[in-house]
């Protein structure tokens, strides 16, 4: 499922040297099958060429108000209809200033005053222009205005100087405009996710755990937020950077992933138990370090509480999605846990298909049976089982 083929988008690019990045930018959207048009300003042209532009997206680009390619010549107006998104990036500090103020004195601001679509700005400046009282109230006057700021990022600086103030690097941006298009299937929903492994101490360093990346929970997690939902995230010890707009609460065993489970549970409509949550762990944990001894050792375990059965057990329970991770007799058993636990879907896969690794292959079993999706990567599958299940969740309403 290609979000971009077929869309035509307008790039503003103003006078930043991270214009560079823009024009990376208008190549991967341009590969993406994308149409993209070129607005430079006068500034923007200084640090990136027209013809890189039109080599890049092969299209002319569009650089003045009296431009008298179009018909009416109104290129103002025209260009802004029918695209999916205009994306200025990179947008400097005098940019957003004059956004703010509604300054309309050449194409890109009279493009941006008179469209007809969507408006993101990707900011990119020096870390004390970002952080200038002036740049800070015109950004949070774009925001009430319903103007994305994507960005800026923290990191070093074109001037040599380390902060926030970066533009996001091209396939960020990219990836930013691919959420932007998703279909806004849980617009006012909550969802719960658990992801990742937990960690069961055994002594103050060691403990039982397993070789869960949260890749998955994670991606699911991102997928809700860009399909609209208000998002709580209770991870186990993974390394992954949290998606944009998460609420993440970190925790390490299962005991702590419950409870955190249980205290953000009232008012959530989505309970998704994408971790591979212990089944046991240690009946105790020692004080201080084991030490080695001659001979077997024996290890006590107890069971841990079964989190997801334990929510969908509830006469509140959210709708209710779990995962099984099998190595054999997928079908058999991921149906056994959805009936078993009373879950509205599961999520199915066989672990040599997807265990740490950045694609997969699942099958989404739920009342009426089983559907498998194609193999992909595993941002494209969280959304389609965001697309599932938003769909079902509209039909057992209805
Ligand atoms: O029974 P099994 O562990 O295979 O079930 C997997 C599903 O149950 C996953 O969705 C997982 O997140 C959830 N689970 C849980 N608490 C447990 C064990 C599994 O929430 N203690």
């Amino acid at each position: 499922m290609n979000a971009f083929r077929g869309k035509r988008f307008v790039l503003g690019v103003t006078g930043g040297v991270a214009a560079y990045k823009t024009a990376e930018l208008s190549r991967l959207l341009a590969k993406a099958g994308a149409e993209v048009d070129v607005v430079l300003t006068e500034a923007g042209s200084r640090f990136v060429g027209a013809v890189t532009f039109q080599a890049l997206t092969g299209h002319p680009v569009w650089q003045s108000l009296w431009d008298d390619r179009i018909g009416n010549g109104m290129a103002h107006i025209e260009l802004s209809r029918g695209a999916a998104a205009l994306l200025v990036a990179p947008a400097t500090a005098d940019f957003l200033a004059r956004l703010a103020h509604g300054l309309a004195d050449d194409l890109l601001t009279t493009l941006c005053l008179a469209r007809d679509c969507p408006l993101l700005v990707a900011p990119a400046m020096n870390r004390q222009m970002w952080e200038n009282p002036a740049t800070q109230r015109n950004v949070v006057q774009l925001r009430a205005d319903g103007i994305s700021i994507l960005g800026p990022a923290t990191g070093e600086q074109a001037c040599g100087e380390y902060g926030i103030g970066r533009m996001l690097e091209a396939p960020e941006l990219f990836d930013e405009l691919h959420a932007f298009l998703q279909p806004k299937v849980l617009a006012g929903k909550r969802v719960l996710l658990t992801a990742g492994p937990t960690f069961e101490p055994l002594d103050p360093v060691r403990g039982l755990t397993n070789s869960s990346s949260g890749k998955m929970g994670f991606a699911l997690a991102r997928a809700c937020v860009e399909a609209g939902a208000e998002v709580t995230l209770v991870a186990g010890p993974v390394t992954l950077a949290t998606p944009h707009s998460v609420c993440r609460i970190d925790v390490r065993t299962a005991l702590q992933m419950r409870e955190a489970t249980l205290q953000n549970l009232p008012g959530q409509d989505v309970f998704i138990g994408v971790a591979a949550v212990a089944d046991y762990r240690p009946r105790s944990v020692e004080a201080h370090k084991i030490k080695k001894s001659a001979g077997p050792r024996a290890l006590e375990l107890v069971a841990n509480p079964d989190i997801l059965a334990e929510v969908a057990a509830r006469n509140d329970a959210p709708f209710c999605v779990g995962f099984a991770a099998e190595s054999q007799d997928l079908e058999k058993h991921a149906e056994a846990k959805r009936i078993g636990k009373k879950l509205d879907l599961v999520v199915g896969n066989l672990i040599q298909d997807g265990l740490g690794s950045d694609t997969n292959r699942i099958t989404l079993f739920a009342a009426d049976g089983a559907h498998p999706l194609l193999p992909a990567d595993k941002a494209e599958l969280a959304r389609q089982i965001v697309a599932f299940l938003a769909a079902r969740m509209e039909k057992s309403r209805a």
